[in-house]
C-alpha cells in the first residue's frame, strides 16, 4: 500500500541537531534548536519539577486513564496562570481549559474545532512564523494565509502592513497571534499596537487564536499575558493554546492546554464537549505525568515560589545574554545595527542573514542557527557569543 511514498525530508530545525551532534569540532555552538539551555549547555530539569516528581511518584495510586479533559488540577492551574481568577470570563463561567499533549496538541485541537464549524475559514499566520504553525493548522484541513509581521532586513515590525492585510480578511477568519516572545523574531507588539489590533479584531469579527508558548520568559508571568487577558476579555470569542514545554521545562512530557473563552456558559459548555469529542477521535486522553507535576507545583506555595524563582532566573539570563551579544556586535561590527537584539524578548531573534551566510556559519565556523537565521539566545554562553561574533565579523 505504501510503496508510492517517497522519503519525507527531515524537519530543517530538527536536522540542525543531527548536524550539530555529528560535528566533531570542540568549538561548536548550537543556537538552532528551540529549547532553553543553561550556562553549561544543558536543558535542565527545574528544581520544583524534580521535587514534584518525587511527590507525585510517592502519592500515585493508579495508572488508570485520565478523563479526556485531562488532569483537573492542571486545568485549574493553567486557567489561573493564563487568564487569572478575576478574569470576567472565569468569573462568569465562560472559560474552559482542556489539557492537551503539549502546545502542538492544543494547536491541532483548536484547528480541528475551527474546521468542525467553519472548514473554509482561513487562518492568518504572521510572516515569518514558527514553521510548525502552517503544518499543524494546515494538517487539520484549514487554509493558511500569511500576514506581514516583521522585516528581517530592517529588523522592524510591519505593523501598518499587518493591519492593512487583516482588514482584507473575511469575518470569522482565524488570526493567530503570539502574546509574547514571538517565535522566530523576538519582536512583540507595543501596547498601543495591541490596542489598535484589539479594535480591529472586534470590528472585523476575527477569531483570535493566541498561542502562548513562552509565558514568563519575556517580561514576567503576569506581564507576558497582559494583552492576552485584554484580548480575551474584550472579544466575544477566543481560543488560547498553552505550552508548558519552556516555562516548566516539560518538553518531553507533552504538557499543554487549549482554553476557550465564549459568550455564555452554555456556549462554552457546548464547545467543551466538542473539544472532548475531537480529542477522543485523535488521542482519547492526554498523558498525565507533566500535568500532575504542574498541578503539584501550583498547589504548593513553596514549590510554586521555587519554580517562579528559577523561571525569573532564566528570563533574566536571556535578557543579559541579549545585552551582551548586542554590545559585542556593536563593538566588533561598528557599521551594523544590532541593538534590536537587546530590545527584543524571549528565546529568539532573527539575525537577518542570507542563506549563504547561515550555511558558511555552520560549515566554516561550527555555528548552528536555524535556516532562516533564527538564533536561540539561550544557546549562547560567554564563549558562544565570542564565537558567533568572530564568525559574523569574518562573514558580513
Ligand atoms: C510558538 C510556539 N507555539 C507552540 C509550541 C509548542 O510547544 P510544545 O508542543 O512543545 O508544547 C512552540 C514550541 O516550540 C512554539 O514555539
Amino acid at each position: 500500500m505504501f510503496e508510492s511514498l517517497k522519503a519525507f525530508p527531515t524537519d530543517p530545525i530538527l536536522g540542525i541537531s543531527a548536524a550539530y551532534a555529528a560535528d566533531a569540532s570542540t568549538d561548536k555552538v548550537d543556537v538552532g534548536v528551540g529549547v532553553y539551555r543553561d550556562e553549561t549547555g544543558q536543558t535542565p530539569v527545574m528544581k520544583a519539577v524534580r521535587l514534584a516528581t518525587a511527590r507525585v511518584a510517592a502519592a500515585e495510586t493508579t495508572k488508570s486513564y485520565l478523563p479526556t479533559s485531562g488532569n483537573a488540577g492542571f486545568n485549574r492551574a493553567i486557567t489561573e496562570l493564563v487568564l487569572g481568577l478575576s478574569h470576567p470570563a472565569v468569573v462568569e463561567g465562560r472559560a474552559v481549559t482542556l489539557q492537551t499533549p503539549g502546545g502542538c496538541g492544543a494547536l491541532r485541537l483548536a484547528a480541528d474545532l475551527v474546521h468542525l464549524v467553519a472548514p473554509l475559514s482561513p487562518v492568518a499566520l504572521s510572516a515569518p512564523t514558527w514553521p510548525n504553525h502552517p503544518a499543524l493548522l494546515g494538517g487539520a484541513g484549514l487554509t493558511t494565509v500569511a500576514y506581514p509581521y516583521y522585516d528581517a532586513v530592517s529588523r522592524t515590525l510591519r505593523f501598518d502592513a499587518m493591519l492593512a492585510f487583516l482588514e482584507t480578511l473575511p469575518p470569522g477568519a482565524v488570526l493567530l497571534l503570539q502574546p509574547s516572545c514571538h517565535n522566530p523574531t523576538g519582536a512583540d507588539l507595543a501596547p498601543a499596537q495591541w490596542e489598535e489590533l484589539i479594535a480591529l479584531v472586534k470590528r472585523r469579527s476575527l477569531l483570535p487564536l493566541l498561542d502562548l508558548a513562552y509565558q514568563g520568559l519575556g517580561e514576567g508571568l503576569e506581564a507576558d499575558v497582559h494583552w492576552l487577558r485584554r484580548m480575551t476579555a474584550e472579544v466575544p470569542e477566543c481560543l488560547v493554546t498553552v505550552s508548558c514545554s519552556k516555562n516548566f521545562g516539560l518538553y518531553r512530557e507533552r504538557t499543554g492546554a487549549v482554553i476557550y473563552v465564549g459568550r455564555s456558559p452554555v456556549e462554552t459548555q457546548a464547545v467543551h464537549t466538542n473539544l472532548m469529542m475531537l480529542a477522543r477521535r485523535m488521542y482519547s486522553m492526554p498523558p498525565d505525568h507533566g500535568a500532575a507535576l504542574v498541578a503539584t507545583i501550583w498547589a504548593d506555595a513553596e514549590l510554586r515560589a521555587a519554580w517562579q524563582q528559577e523561571l525569573d532566573g532564566m528570563r533574566e539570563r536571556l535578557a543579559r545574554l541579549r545585552r551582551e551579544l548586542a554590545t559585542a556586535l556593536a563593538a566588533s561590527l561598528p557599521g551594523q545595527e544590532y541593538s534590536f537584539i537587546a530590545a527584543q524578548r524571549g528565546m529568539f531573534s532573527l539575525l537577518g542573514l542570507a542563506p549563504g551566510v547561515v550555511e558558511a556559519l555552520r560549515r566554516d565556523h561550527h555555528v548552528y542557527c536555524a535556516p532562516d537565521s533564527r538564533i536561540n539566545i539561550a544557546g549562547l554562553s560567554g564563549i558562544g557569543i565570542e564565537r558567533l561574533v568572530a564568525a559574523l565579523v569574518r562573514l558580513t
